[in-house]
């Protein structure tokens, strides 16, 4: 043994075990109510192959039992993180807790790993229950979806029955379906995210929101191939502003009221979004026969850069071929579209307001939407059925009907 070797030995073997992770000063704040748990520390390799689902267990369990006001589990940077399905549940000490992905995380690309464990069949990572959640850092989260698009059914995060979550900073890519979704939790905060699939990529919303209130989405691009982002049945006091959506297809309300089911969402305030090259732009989706309502929405400043139908209403939506007809429908009124400008795909309608004729769509209004055909010499084109309601400012093209009754 030479002597470098063995003084390099001697120094590995005397250095103190960690037990704590003291390393990362940068996060620390100089009294001590902050407590950082490493998944270092806790046995996580960060290779890519190596799978550190149990390290993340364990210092998920330090973190989540920490008595210290606010502590942190940390993934550091540098290191790519092979994850197992895996569930962050609570209820936690502390309503403060600061979830820091600095690293990368990777999903198994093999599907066998996928299988359902613990129960959680529907999701790669789960917070559950978690009260007072701070998720940030610089890592990027990586569903590995292209293995699973042609069978699989996964969301890369899931934040189930949680409230005051902020989640910031992050990027996501390539789930094999939605990438984020929020259920039955309320006072989410979302900002300053990426979201990136191929838009050819079936089922990879980028955030779906359902049973939550109080959601805030801003200062985020998402591209995917299914809608950027998607809100689903009993939403309410959602306001999603600052985003850049495409490819993909567009913000959704819906779809709603599939089998005679009760949809409600309300209260919902779209601002300052770019769809670049998406399918649509704001929608709202329902089925033939359900019940329930969507209601008090704004659409405001919207630019369209070669968005198909940039504006859409569709209460005869149906995703396979043959759907019967229904005199029930989920009511759609007191819409608002303000300043949208830009340019639609000629082939469909840019304006698209397709309403039930028993449950017409009502307090429609329309201020300053001017949208033109990418194609010179085509003009963009209105479809308009059963919706009422009034224009202001400049509208093009005309949507006539919203004033006939
Ligand atoms: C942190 O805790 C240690 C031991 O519990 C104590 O000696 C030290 O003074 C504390 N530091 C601060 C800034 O409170
Ligand atoms: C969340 O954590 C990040 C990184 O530590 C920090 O910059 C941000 O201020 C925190 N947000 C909240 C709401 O505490
Ligand atoms: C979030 O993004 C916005 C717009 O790009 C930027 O102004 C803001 O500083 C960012 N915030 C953080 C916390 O990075
Ligand atoms: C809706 O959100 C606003 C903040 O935008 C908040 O003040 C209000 O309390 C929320 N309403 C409900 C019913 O939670
Ligand atoms: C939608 O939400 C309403 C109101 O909470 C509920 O009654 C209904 O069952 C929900 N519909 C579905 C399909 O979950
Ligand atoms: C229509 O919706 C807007 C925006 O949510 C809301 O402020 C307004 O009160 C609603 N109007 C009616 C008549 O409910
Ligand atoms: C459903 O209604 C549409 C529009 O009124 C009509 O064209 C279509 O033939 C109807 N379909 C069936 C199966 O009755
Ligand atoms: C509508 O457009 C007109 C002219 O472009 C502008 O003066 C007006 O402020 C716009 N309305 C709103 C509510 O922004």
């Amino acid at each position: 043994m030479d002597t470098f070797l063995s003084v390099f030995l001697l120094l590995t073997l005397t250095a103190p075990l960690p037990t704590q992770s003291f390393h990362n000063n940068h996060l620390h704040n100089n009294n001590n109510d902050s407590d950082i748990f490493d998944v270092v520390d806790h046995g996580a390799i960060g290779d890519g192959h190596t799978d550190d689902t149990q390290a993340f267990k364990d210092a998920w369990e330090a973190t989540c039992m920490s008595s210290s006001s606010s502590p942190t589990m940390h993934i550091p940077t540098g290191k790519t993180f092979l994850l197992n399905p895996l569930t962050f549940g609570g209820e936690c000490k502390s309503k403060s807790i600061n979830f820091v992905i600095d690293g990368d995380i990777i999903a198994p690309s093999e599907p066998p790993s996928w299988r359902c464990h613990n129960n959680i069949c529907g999701a790669w990572i789960v917070f559950y229950e978690v009260d007072g959640l701070n998720i940030s850092g610089s890592g990027t989260i990586d569903g590995q979806g292209s293995n699973w698009w042609d069978y699989s059914c996964k969301n890369v995060l899931d934040i189930a029955h949680c409230n005051n979550v902020h989640l910031s900073k992050l990027s996501f890519k390539d789930s094999p379906q939605m990438h984020i979704r929020l259920q039955t939790s309320t006072w989410v905060y979302i900002s300053n995210i990426t979201i990136t699939a191929p838009g050819d990529s079936p089922n990879t919303d980028g955030i779906h929101i359902r049973k939550c209130t109080n959601v805030f989405i801003d200062d985020s691009v998402i591209g995917t191939g299914d809608d950027c982002i998607s809100i689903g049945n009993e939403s309410s006091n959602l306001t999603i502003s600052r985003i850049v959506c495409g490819p993909g297809h567009g913000i959704s309300i819906g779809s709603l009221g599939q089998a005679g089911d009760d949809g409600q969402v309300e209260y919902v305030h779209v601002s300052d979004v770019q769809f670049k090259g998406t399918t649509n732009g704001a929608r709202i989706k329902t089925w033939q026969g359900g019940k329930g309502y969507v209601r008090h929405i704004v659409f405001e400043r919207i630019m369209c850069t070669d968005a198909a139908q940039p504006i859409i209403i569709d209460q005869f939506y149906c995703d396979h071929t043959r759907c019967t007809n229904h005199t029930s429908a989920v009511q759609v009124s007191n819409v608002t579209y303000s300043n949208i400008y830009g340019t639609s795909s000629y082939t469909k309608p840019a304006v698209k307001l397709a309403c039930s004729e028993s449950v017409p769509c009502t307090d429609i209004f329309m201020n300053n939407v001017t949208l033109r055909s990418n194609r010179d010499g085509r003009k963009a084109t209105t479809y308009c059925l059963d919706a009422y309601g009034r224009v202001q400012g400049e509208i093009v093209p005309p949507v006539p009907c919203l004033t006939h009754r």
